[in-house]
């Protein structure tokens, strides 16, 4: 039997259990499956802001128990040595080039991949052969910003007002397409390729009329015919093109398929559909569902998360969704938070081992008036403070319950 407890519950000798539960409904669950083994654990789980854990009933011997001992050497995985866990958190920060730094080169990246799509676009309308070979280069360009900070592209988002949607568009689906693989292990190689298909998964819009492509309302049955043309017709003008792989090809043929069957253009379901395409039609979603457009506002990354984690299982392959989650964090970079001191800030950092303790520029004081921003690491004050370090205590999603709070643009806070 599995039972939820309270963090201050928890004991040493108790078995935590990852139910795979809601990480959106329920995200301040502590879910990393394993053994509790001291006080030190249950001070670090409360620490990072945690409010409960499912646990085994009736499995809370101590760690010398024989029960344990069993356990352990069977195909349960033990958990990583502390020291080894705390010197993987160390090398992930120390690896990490701070956003400042980074974001003028994030910048060059995204304006020189914008530029490379406008052009194989125009290219495509004129009906001249696809230049694949010189997205390899600015792929290489943009997975090494990942590696260094990957913050600092996925900032960019917030940071400018993109007017021409189809082509920044692209690029932002291939910078959340990137991070969301690199989490998932992907080896630097592959990840260049995935980042190709990325960028190049909506070519097929180039032969969509622009009225079309931009109409504000809904399409009519016979333009949405078009625009469902968009994945073959990308497909096409690639095959024709040297050097794109299987994957890269089906990458863009396969965008829209939904894991239930739904999509289009084929219809696929689950296995049939491939890696890539599973991978950018989450990051399509997201970034469609993030997006300020002429005729609407972009929604906050944790609403739309929201969004995203309702249509797990009908859209999107089993897993995919939460480990999508998990990988952008609770609180992505520009969301705008309220933390347990009163004041009020933009998540300006992601902390991927800690995900509810990103850090945050703080804007406005307790009182809601403008502050000098300063930034907090979350992650660091709980190391420093344990229980009495400031927390998130919750994402900002809308002004209506609060007409006085001053309105917070996080463009003007990133970078
Ligand atoms: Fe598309």
């Amino acid at each position: 039997m599995v039972k939820e407890v309270p963090i201050s519950e928890l004991r040493p000798g108790m078995y935590v259990v990852d139910t795979g539960l809601s990480w959106m409904d329920r995200p301040f669950v502590y879910s990393t499956e394993g053994r509790i083994f001291g006080p030190d654990d249950v001070r670090r789980i409360q620490g990072e802001g945690y409010l409960s854990a499912f646990v085994r009933e009736g499995d809370e011997r101590g760690r010398s128990g024989p029960n344990l001992s069993r356990r352990m050497a069977g195909k349960e995985l033990a958990p990583l040595p502390k020291e080894q866990e705390a010197e993987a958190r160390v090398r992930e920060r120390l690896r990490k080039v701070p956003i400042r730094k980074e974001i003028e080169t994030a910048r060059q990246v995204h304006s020189q991949l914008v530029e490379y799509t406008r052009g194989v676009m125009k290219d495509a309308r004129l009906g001249k052969p696809v230049d694949y070979e010189s997205s390899k280069p600015l792929a290489g360009a943009l997975v090494d910003s990942v590696m260094r900070n990957e913050d600092a592209l996925l900032a960019l988002k917030y940071l400018k007002s993109f007017d021409e949607y189809t082509y920044n568009h692209s690029i932002n689906v291939a910078v959340v397409a990137t991070v969301f693989a690199k989490s998932l292990g992907y080896s630097e190689d592959r990840l260049r390729e995935l980042c190709q298909a990325a960028v190049l998964h909506d070519l097929g819009k180039a032969l969509v009329p622009d009225e079309i492509l931009n109409k504000p309302g809904r399409l009519t049955p016979a333009e949405f015919a078009v625009v469902r043309d968009h994945p073959v017709n990308g497909f096409e003008l690639l095959h024709g093109a040297r050097g794109p792989s299987q994957d890269v090809l089906r990458g863009a043929l396969e965008h829209h398929e939904k894991f239930n069957g739904g999509g289009y253009p084929d219809g696929l379901a689950g296995d049939e559909i491939g890696e890539f395409g599973r991978i950018i039609a989450v990051a399509d979603v997201y970034d469609a569902l993030t997006s300020e457009r002429v005729y609407k506002r972009g929604m906050t990354p944790s609403n739309a998360l929201r969004i995203i984690y309702g249509m797990r299982e009908s859209d999107f392959h089993p897993g995919y969704v939460e480990r999508f989650i998990r990988c952008l964090g609770i609180y992505p970079v520009g969301t705008v938070v309220r933390l347990t001191t009163g004041e009020t800030g933009v998540v300006v950092q992601g902390a991927p081992p800690t995900p509810l303790l990103p850090t945050v520029r703080v804007v406005l004081d307790r009182n809601r008036v403008r502050t000098r921003p300063h930034d907090l690491d979350l992650a660091a004050l709980a190391e420093q403070m344990g229980l009495d370090a400031p927390r998130i205590d919750s994402a900002i999603e809308s002004y209506e319950d609060d007409p006085l709070m001053p309105r917070i643009d996080s463009r003007e806070y990133l970078g």
